[in-house]
């Protein structure tokens, strides 16, 4: 029986994997370690948290010292870490939190499996769960491969960047076995609503400006998470160690497009005259070192592993607005308290 411990959990994408792993494997046994900081929520959990291959372990992975009297005590035998701070603005204005969550963080778990992980390295596993935004920007044509020079710009990124090269370093010196990942911009349930999609998609239901940085031209690559959780499913079982996977939708948009195609299903879900939304469109200062394009090529996930994304974008973000809608509870209560103080910090600077 696997136990499997699976970091940051309680948050976007981490939710996600959890629930696939727990439904779709019951002979694992599901460790989900999370500190709960703003972006972690159990109640993104609440439909399998009674599941009795599901556990809750509530800790933070900069504290090496409970990482490794949690692997003392419950002998894990793989790690699946998505455990991050992730969002670019936030480690524009407060880097520190990314340096010890995403890197010291990402050591502490590497340490604690090198130190209990002393035989049947093949039944082992340490998987690593990253970004496509460590190879930096690109111009206006091209896609990131898996040996795309790594070129990060923002704290986050950079911090991500320093993780990705730590796994390798114990894959290298130590034998460590390990997997990793670089995924383009996921979308779709649960995402908190600092990223894009969710910001727009709750600021249209207040009525509030859409802030657009720059000109809205820089260009993300959007996936499905549950697109990125069955990458991840297949990763974790069939990559092989060492091994570095990109996982992208070859799905391009620039944000003003993004952001317009939001407003106009918005507009026909609410029953608002057509073009109501685009009027709240405010473009505002620029982010700080801001990429301009990422674009990924998956075809080595593809064509090794045999990955395909399951949704058109257009389902996709139509089931996203479905979703938000449907669960405005949700949505009022992570955008209550700190994230009032976050929004009027962020955005009255850019005005
Ligand atoms: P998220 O911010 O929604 O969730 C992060 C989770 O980690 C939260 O539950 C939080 O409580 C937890 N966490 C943060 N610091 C912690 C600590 N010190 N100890 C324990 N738990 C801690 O992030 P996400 O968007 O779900 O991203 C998950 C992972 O996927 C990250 O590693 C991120 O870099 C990567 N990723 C994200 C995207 C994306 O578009 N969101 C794309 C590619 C890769
Ligand atoms: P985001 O969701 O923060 O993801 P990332 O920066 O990791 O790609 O942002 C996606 C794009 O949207 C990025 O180019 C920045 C832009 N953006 C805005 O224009 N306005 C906003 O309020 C936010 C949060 C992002």
């Amino acid at each position: 029986m696997k136990k499997i411990l699976i970091t940051g959990g309680a948050g976007f994408i981490g939710s996600h994997v959890v629930r696939l792993f727990v439904e779709k494997y019951p002979g694992y046994q599901i460790y989900n370690l999370d500190k709960l900081t703003y972006a972690g929520n159990l109640a993104n959990l609440k439909d399998i948290e009674n599941k009795p291959n599901y556990h809750f372990i509530k800790a933070d992975i900069v504290d090496g010292d409970a990482i490794m009297k949690l692997f003392e005590t419950h002998r894990f035998d793989s790690v699946v870490h998505l455990a991050a701070e992730s969002h670019v603005d936030r480690s524009i204005s407060n880097p520190m939190e990314f340096i010890l969550t995403n890197i010291v963080g990402t050591v502490n778990l590497l340490n604690a499996a090198r130190h209990y992980w002393c035989e049947n390295l093949e039944e082992k596993r340490f998987y690593h769960i990253s970004t496509d935004e460590v190879y930096g920007s690109l111009g206006e044509t091209g896609f990131f491969v898996e040996t795309t020079k790594y070129d990060p710009h923002s704290p986050y990124s950079a911090s991500k960047a320093s993780s990705d090269h730590l796994v390798r370093a114990y894959h290298d010196t130590y034998k460590l076995p390990v997997v990793i990942s670089n995924c383009s911009n996921n979308y779709g349930p649960n995402q908190f609503p600092e990223k894009l999609i969710p910001l727009i998609i709750n600021n249209i239901r207040h009525n509030k400006s859409l802030p657009v940085y720059g000109k809205g031209e820089n260009v993300r690559d959007w996936l499905y998470v549950v697109d990125h959780a069955r990458a991840i499913d297949l990763i974790f079982h069939i990559g092989i160690d060492g091994e570095t996977y990109n996982i992208g939708g070859h799905n391009e948009w620039r944000n003003i497009d993004i952001i317009r195609l939001i407003c106009k299903l918005m507009d026909e879900k609410l029953n608002r005259e057509a073009g109501s939304s685009e009027k709240l469109i405010t473009f505002v200062k620029d982010r700080a070192g801001h990429d301009l394009r990422y674009a990924i090529d998956s075809s080595k996930l593809q064509h090794e592993l045999g990955w395909v994304p399951s949704l058109q974008f257009e389902e996709g973000i139509r089931k996203t607005i479905d979703w938000y809608l449907e669960n405005q509870p949700w949505l009022d209560e992570v955008t209550s308290g700190n994230y009032l103080k976050y929004y009027e910090q962020q955005y009255d600077l850019k005005r």
